[in-house]
């Protein structure tokens, strides 16, 4: 089974960088990779009017309602988004989202008609632990009971991304990314976890610190479907290495 790439652009609470809506621009659809943008609420409309296929970086299960300040998966999916995150760490952390909720938005987001991006990974001191792979099976949980309740999905109507939290840039270009060897581990475990039906078809993807530096080496792991890109992202020159060595490597993989 193929999995095609994903790299997806997570912009967080910056403005998008320039050039991002030029007829050059790295952020534009590719024929051997998808690619999606993660701006903010009030710049989805001109990446979308820009041909750029967008996601939301958070939605609301609730269609409407009084909900000060967020939005719903039924208003983002209205717009023309294709993806939404569903449990960034920034969302766990500052929100403090917890697994059920997520839970219910990545089924929100699918009657919505859109694709949830699921992002779970765990924090430093839990990997210092030594208990990653307890809490990569905890914040999995409530998607495997969703997956295995009987709802019929298509291969492609959901995406996970594996983000361990201490490899997150938060700003900082030099912090590492997991190696490699990890990543790829993390992966394979992940991917063990899901149900028999699911693990071919079902796209994860990396993010922490993902550059044009490290992306061959992360993105040429059989089990490393694509990223899900933050500091990176604001830097198009940067954005557009990760973009070609997801090509390259589809290419090479035959993936
Ligand atoms: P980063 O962010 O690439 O800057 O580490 C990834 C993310 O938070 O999604």
């Amino acid at each position: 089974m193929k999995r095609r790439p994903l790299i997806a652009a997570n912009w967080k609470m910056n403005p998008p960088p320039a050039g991002f809506d030029a007829s050059d621009s790295p952020f534009l659809p590719r024929s051997n990779v998808d690619i999606s943008v993660f701006p903010s609420f009030l710049d989805l409309k001109h990446c979308i009017d820009a041909g750029i296929e967008t996601g939301a970086q958070f939605g609301r299960p609730e269609p409407t309602g009084a909900f000060t300040g967020d939005i719903s998966m039924a208003m983002a999916a209205k717009l023309g988004c294709t993806y939404v995150l569903c449990g960034h760490s920034d969302r766990r952390q500052f929100h403090h989202e917890t697994n059920e909720e997520i839970a219910q938005q990545f089924v929100a987001a699918i009657d919505s008609n859109l694709i949830p991006i699921f992002c779970f990974g765990e924090t430093e001191a839990e990997h210092d632990a030594g208990s990653t792979s307890a809490v990569l099976k905890r914040q999995l949980k409530p998607i495997i009971t969703f997956l295995t309740s009987g709802f019929q999905l298509p291969a492609s109507s959901f995406l996970l991304a594996y983000e361990p939290v201490w490899a997150i840039s938060r700003g900082d270009p030099n912090k590492p990314a997991a190696t490699p060897k990890d990543a790829q581990d993390m992966h394979a475990l992940i991917r063990s976890l899901l149900p028999k039906d699911r693990q071919a078809t079902t796209r994860i993807l990396y993010g922490g610190s993902m550059k044009g530096s490290n992306a061959h080496e992360l993105l040429s792991q059989p089990d490393i479907d694509g990223g899900l890109v933050g500091g990176a992202s604001l830097k198009p020159d940067d954005f557009r290495k990760i973009v070609e060595e997801a090509e390259k490597w589809k290419v090479k993989s035959g993936k």
